[in-house]
């Protein structure tokens, strides 16, 4: 039997019949690949659950082109939100605001706060532009999996579920968008991601970090989440494989190769942004290459290496 695979390509209008007919579509975004659907629509979002195999007490994230149009499905942008959303988008920003009743309460899990950013993507743009609706879109992956980072892996993964795949190359940021969410007009940080905290900071002054793992506010912060199907063992390399020398195993470093073979290096340059970058293919690679398991190191915590090894950290605890 044969499996259904997407049609990968950049027809716009295309995208916008399907997503007008309640279809899903892979949607590129600089961060990672969206799974999209119409995000006033009860029936494209059930989709994008059952697509998923995604528990439905994880919201989902709507995008839209300008702040103008977030404004139509929120009742209010408190100071501190409009500035972030001024500074930083369209980029890999992600606001949590109080939602209109014209968003369904499924796509917020029913929390009274939704949450909306302005991909920055050329694509994303013109196909957002083009449609009388927000797109509802979590990365594209089934649940707990590695976020895509490039239309192959959405077909690989989903590829037989959705009809059409947008195709916008390889991701440009490569990790999901910072959320940010407000009370009493102070800004709290709930996934770290595509920004750093340093930037944000610029803007905000210190701020919150919520870390929460067992009883997540984001469920993305769940402690086993972006995680491949080997185990991961995290700590300084040459202590790991001294410890996991019987077994077979690939490593994933930051900027020195420690093996020839099997040994995927996030940046030769020492750059957290270009690691930040690889992170997630690097891993689909190790996951599919002549290994069992997988040795790795956390990078420096500076600029988008917190997030980093965030994913790092989640994708190790099993
Ligand atoms: O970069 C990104 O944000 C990507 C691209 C496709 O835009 N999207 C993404 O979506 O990472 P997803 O569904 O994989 O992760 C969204 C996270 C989830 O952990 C969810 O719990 C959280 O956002 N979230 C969504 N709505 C929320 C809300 N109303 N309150 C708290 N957390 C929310
Ligand atoms: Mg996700």
């Amino acid at each position: 039997m044969t499996k259904n695979i997407a049609i990968t390509g950049n027809d716009i209008v295309k995208c916008k019949k399907l997503l007008e007919n309640d279809e899903l579509i892979g949607f590129p975004t600089e961060t990672v690949y969206g799974l999209a659907g119409n995000a006033l629509s009860v029936n494209a979002v059930a989709k994008i659950f059952e697509a998923k195999n995604r528990p439905t007490f994880d919201p989902l994230i709507c995008h839209t082109f300008d702040i103008n149009s977030i404004k139509n499905y929120v009742i209010d942008i408190p100071q501190v939100a409009y500035d972030l959303l001024e500074k930083f988008s369209p980029g890999p920003l992600t606001v949590l605001l109080p939602k209109k009743s014209n968003i369904p309460d499924l796509v917020t899990s029913g929390l009274e706060n939704v949450a909306f950013r302005i991909p920055n993507h050329p694509l994303a743009l013109e196909l957002l532009q083009q449609l009388s609706f927000p797109v509802a879109a979590p990365s594209a992956n089934p649940f707990g999996y590695i976020s895509p980072t490039s239309a192959l892996h959405v077909q690989k993964q989903l590829g037989y579920k959705i009809k059409y795949i947008l195709d916008g190359g390889k991701c440009e940021i490569g990790l999901e968008s910072t959320i940010i969410g407000f009370s009493n007009e102070k800004a709290h940080i709930y996934r770290l991601g595509g920004i750093s905290v340093e930037e944000i900071e610029k803007i905000t002054g210190k701020l919150e970090i919520h870390q929460s793992t067992s009883k997540p506010a984001a469920p993305g912060m769940l402690e086993s989440h972006y995680a491949p199907r080997k185990q991961i063992y995290l700590g300084n390399i040459e202590q790991l494989t001294g410890k996991y020398k019987e077994s077979n195993f690939g490593i994933l470093s930051f900027s020195k190769k420690y093996r020839p073979q099997n040994n995927w290096v996030l940046s030769p340059s020492q750059n957290e942004s270009e690691a930040a970058k690889n992170l997630f293919g690097y891993l689909r690679d190790l996951d599919e290459a002549d290994c069992d398991i997988i040795l790795a190191e956390l990078i420096p915590e500076h600029g988008l290496g917190r997030a980093v090894n965030d994913r790092l950290l989640r994708a190790s605890a099993k």
